[in-house]
């Protein structure tokens, strides 16, 4: 297992659309573990295959308070949503940046597990959130682009200038 550089935002490359795995392979799976890692490493609760510049469909997520339940999710699918909720999230890939998203309250969505097989995960709080973050990361967007524009150039900014100083 290794741990893997994560993007930052304002990185590009997290704006690129990720692929559909085509088949999962040793290859796939070294990299869900690899992932794994990385996430737990960090620490955090979810993780897109994007955010260690890998563009393919691929999450994993644990949102347990003993970091014992991991979820991968690979070609995750929207089923379905329901209800409203807005709560503060925060992106490995946007270091020390906070705020609240407006998410649906409950989705369904279903995906392939490392081994390939297909389940349903119905999923509300907080892995909700963490669930549709993660697929907005698939998607090339990162959750401060949920934000008004002038948050968005403020939070830029802000981290344009912390990586000037770590320079
Ligand atoms: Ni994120």
């Amino acid at each position: 297992m290794a741990i893997l550089p994560i993007l930052q935002y304002p990185d590009e490359r997290l704006h690129k659309v990720a692929k559909k795995v085509e088949s999962i392979t040793a290859a796939t799976r070294k990299l869900v573990s690899d992932m794994a890692e990385t996430m737990y490493a960090a620490p955090g609760i979810g993780m897109a295959a994007t955010q260690i510049d890998v563009h393919q469909r691929i999450i994993v997520i644990d949102v347990s308070e003993a970091h014992d339940a991991l979820l991968v999710l690979i070609n995750p699918e929207l089923i379905a949503s329901s209800g409203e909720s807005k709560c503060e999230e925060g992106c490995l890939s946007v270091p020390g940046i906070y705020d609240k998203v407006e998410r649906a309250e409950r989705v369904t969505v279903s995906a392939l597990n490392a081994k390939g097989e297909k389940f349903t995960l119905e999923a509300e709080g907080l892995l909700a959130v963490c669930v549709q973050h993660e697929m907005d990361h698939l998607q090339g967007k990162v959750f401060v682009e949920h934000l008004s524009h002038l948050k968005q150039v403020r939070i830029r900014n802000k981290l344009k200038k912390r990586l000037r100083e770590t320079m």
